[in-house]
């Protein structure tokens, strides 16, 4: 008897619900040639109650837009439209887990009578969403990294306040850098020698109970992430602030952790060949990892607005 094989992932591509397998792409795309696409990582969870919750999908989707208008790309829909598309998206996947939201919008190809070369203008336009099966994959007791010898680019290069494909070289080769040499991960200073960020997670370390972080408008990106830390860091009393870092910063720090979307809050033990602390995660790392994993899946109170939840309904294919 043969039974009939469970349908595939679907993917948002071009305006329409598709086949993620077989979802495709002309060889001429100027956004892969060039680098001119700007992407977004997004989380939802699955909660208590069977429900889908994406995390802070408002500002992954402002900063997607914003970052499309920088490189003239439109993306075709409204912040609105696109939560209803996400929405859609996660249904007909009916992923009844952890997922991974990446949606890339991207320039095509050359408009007639546009002369070719690299360009911004005269090139047409498109979005795709993928989604995928994504629990949490940092190790319980904590990372290692690398201080990169690759520098994050100044914003005066590349703006870092958008997650452009092109610049994405930088973290790949910082990351490819730390992961040879054993490592789990990477910081990459700036080109003044102050802390930026890791290859996709933001800084923070911890001295005298005090959290620290690098101010969100350098060289750097202003992680949702971040801004979630620092508030539920408040919350819970603990002292913050936001300081430029240097190398030396994280080697006398009591703790050190990173903090992205696809991370989450994830300590770091040891940098650079050292012990950070005595080489565990650190009490404020934790309380600070558990308190964001428990307000991603809906676990505490006061979540200001930050769930947006889709019910999963049967597929609609
Ligand atoms: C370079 C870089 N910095 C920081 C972050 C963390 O940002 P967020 O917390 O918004 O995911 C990311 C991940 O998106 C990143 O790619």
């Amino acid at each position: 008897m043969t039974s009939t094989p469970r349908p595939g992932p679907v993917a948002y591509h071009r305006g329409a619900f598709v086949d993620a397998a077989t979802a495709q792409l002309p060889l001429s795309t100027q956004g892969l040639h060039y680098g001119t696409g700007v992407f977004e990582g997004i989380r939802a969870h699955l909660l208590d109650t069977g429900e889908l919750a994406v995390f802070r999908l408002d500002d992954h989707l402002e900063r997607l837009l914003a970052g499309a208008r920088l490189l003239r790309i439109d993306v075709g829909a409204t912040r609105h439209e696109l939560t209803e598309v996400v929405g859609e998206l996660l249904r007909r996947n009916g992923l009844a887990t952890d997922v991974y939201l990446r949606p890339v919008a991207y320039k095509l190809g050359l408009l007639p009578g546009t002369r070719p070369g690299v360009g911004l203008s005269g090139v047409s336009d498109a979005l795709s969403i993928v989604v995928s099966a994504l629990g949490n994959y940092q190790p319980e007791q904590g990372i290692r990294c690398l201080v990169s010898s690759w520098r994050r680019p100044a914003r005066s290069a590349i703006p870092v306040r958008a997650k452009i494909t092109g610049g994405y070289v930088n973290n790949a080769l910082a990351l490819d850098e730390a992961r040879s040499a054993g490592f789990d991960d990477a910081i990459l200073l700036d080109d003044r020698g102050r802390v930026a960020e890791a290859s996709t997670a933001n800084v923070f370390v911890v001295r005298d109970g005090r959290v620290v972080t690098p101010p969100a408008d350098g060289d750097r990106l202003p992680g949702i992430t971040r801004d979630t830390v620092l508030t539920l860091a408040a919350d819970l009393g603990v002292p913050t602030a936001e300081a430029e870092l240097d190398g030396t910063d994280l080697l006398r720090a009591d703790e050190v952790f990173l903090t992205g979307t696809g991370c989450g809050v994830s300590p770091v033990i040891g940098i650079a060949g050292r012990p950070v602390g005595d080489g565990r995660p650190g009490p404020v790392s934790t309380v600070l990892r558990d308190t964001y994993d428990e307000t991603v899946r809906g676990r505490r109170p006061g979540t200001r607005g930050w769930l947006t939840t889709f019910a999963l309904e049967e597929a609609l294919r």
